[in-house]
């Protein structure tokens, strides 16, 4: 049966397989909720999301996604306090961030009441998927790609936009050791690297699974023109703290503009931690290692949520990082774990 909410059709499902979810060992994105919403773009609009059963789609092979890329994503979790209220963390940065993708890769916005409404809609039919089992959440993945049809090489005309959302654990399972990546880049000048494409993602299977080959488990790359900087680890923001400044690298169009990313700045400068957003050379970070100074690095993400490094490699020689009983990273993650989780005071105003 379908009924319909004021801007989203809701066909439920008949058997909810929530009973299926093992709810005390969940991976990152691998099992899903019962529904996912879907609205298409088509002559030129997006017609009425609809919330449906999850379920395969159907797709032309010569649909433009399948031979151009054109698509892109975006990474938000859903939150369960003690109570059982929901909550989101920062939505509307997400929601913006996703039309800025689409507006880099030819793909046309989306409205947000479609986004919003929408989210909000699935989200209240899935609750009960959002897991409270600590470090546990509700991984939300809102995605846009192109269905229409046809080989020639320009955007397609019709897209789809899709929420599909995943009861997930920890993203990264146990010590997380990097690899400073100096042949291969991920992101150009003028390229696509801030967007949330998929292509970007995939660029980097190749150089990461050669760094698992030796051990690593996430490559840090570096600027194309001459890898002499730090730039973002593909699938989180990077920290490196010196001494006692918490430095990150700026955004730029090369790099993510992530929530987490931002969120860690303005705690760290709240909590009177000294920050530098600015470039960090490959070199000033090995010097570290080698004299010290060098206290700590971590990714930042909405998978990731901070996750500690403890140890990098780089030309041939890696180098590990102290274990420390007052990091940085420990102590944001738990201010930002708990906003997250209705846990504390919201000063920043970013639950949702
Ligand atoms: C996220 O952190 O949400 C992302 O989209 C990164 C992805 C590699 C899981």
């Amino acid at each position: 049966m379908s009924i319909e909410t004021k801007n989203i059709i809701v066909e439920k499902v008949k058997n909810s397989k929530i009973d299926q979810v093992d709810f005390d060992n969940l991976a990152f994105g691998s099992v899903f909720t019962d529904h996912m919403l879907v609205c298409t773009y088509k002559n030129g609009v997006w017609e009425t999301p609809a919330i449906v059963p999850y379920q395969p789609i159907t797709l032309d092979p010569s649909s433009k996604i399948f031979h151009y890329g054109q698509s892109i994503f975006e990474g938000m979790k859903a939150y369960k306090d003690d109570n059982g209220d929901v909550f989101l963390f920062r939505p509307l940065d997400n929601f913006k961030r996703l039309n800025i993708s689409a507006e880099r890769m030819c793909i046309p916005a989306i409205p947000q009441e479609y986004f919003m409404e929408g989210l909000i809609t699935l989200l209240n039919l899935d609750k009960a998927f959002i897991p409270t089992q600590e470090g546990s959440s509700l991984y939300i993945r809102p995605f846009m790609f192109a269905s229409g049809n046809g080989f020639h090489a320009s955007p397609a005309s019709e897209y789809k936009f899709i929420i599909a959302c995943a009861p997930s654990g920890s993203y990264f399972s146990g010590k997380v050791k990097v690899l400073i990546e100096e042949k291969y880049s991920r992101s150009a000048n003028g390229g696509v690297g801030y967007a949330k494409a998929g292509g970007n993602y995939a660029g980097q299977f190749y150089p990461t699974q050669l760094a698992i080959d030796k051990g690593y488990n996430q490559v840090i790359w570096t600027d194309d023109t001459n890898h002499e900087f730090i730039e973002e680890a593909g699938a989180m923001n990077i920290f490196i703290r010196i001494n006692d400044t918490l430095m990150t690298a700026p955004t730029s169009d090369r790099i993510l503009d992530g929530i987490t990313r931002k969120s860690i700045l303005e705690i760290a400068k709240d909590q009177g931690i000294k920050t530098e957003v600015r470039k960090i050379s490959v070199k000033e970070v090995v010097e570290a290692a080698k004299d010290g100074s060098l206290k700590e690095m971590f990714g930042a993400g909405t998978a990731a949520v901070i996750s500690p490094i403890s140890g990098f490699g780089y030309r041939d020689t890696d180098y590990e990082l102290p274990e420390l009983q007052q990091s940085y990273g420990a102590r944001l993650k738990k201010i930002i774990t708990d906003i997250q989780y209705n846990k504390s005071e919201d000063k920043f105003g970013w639950r949702y």
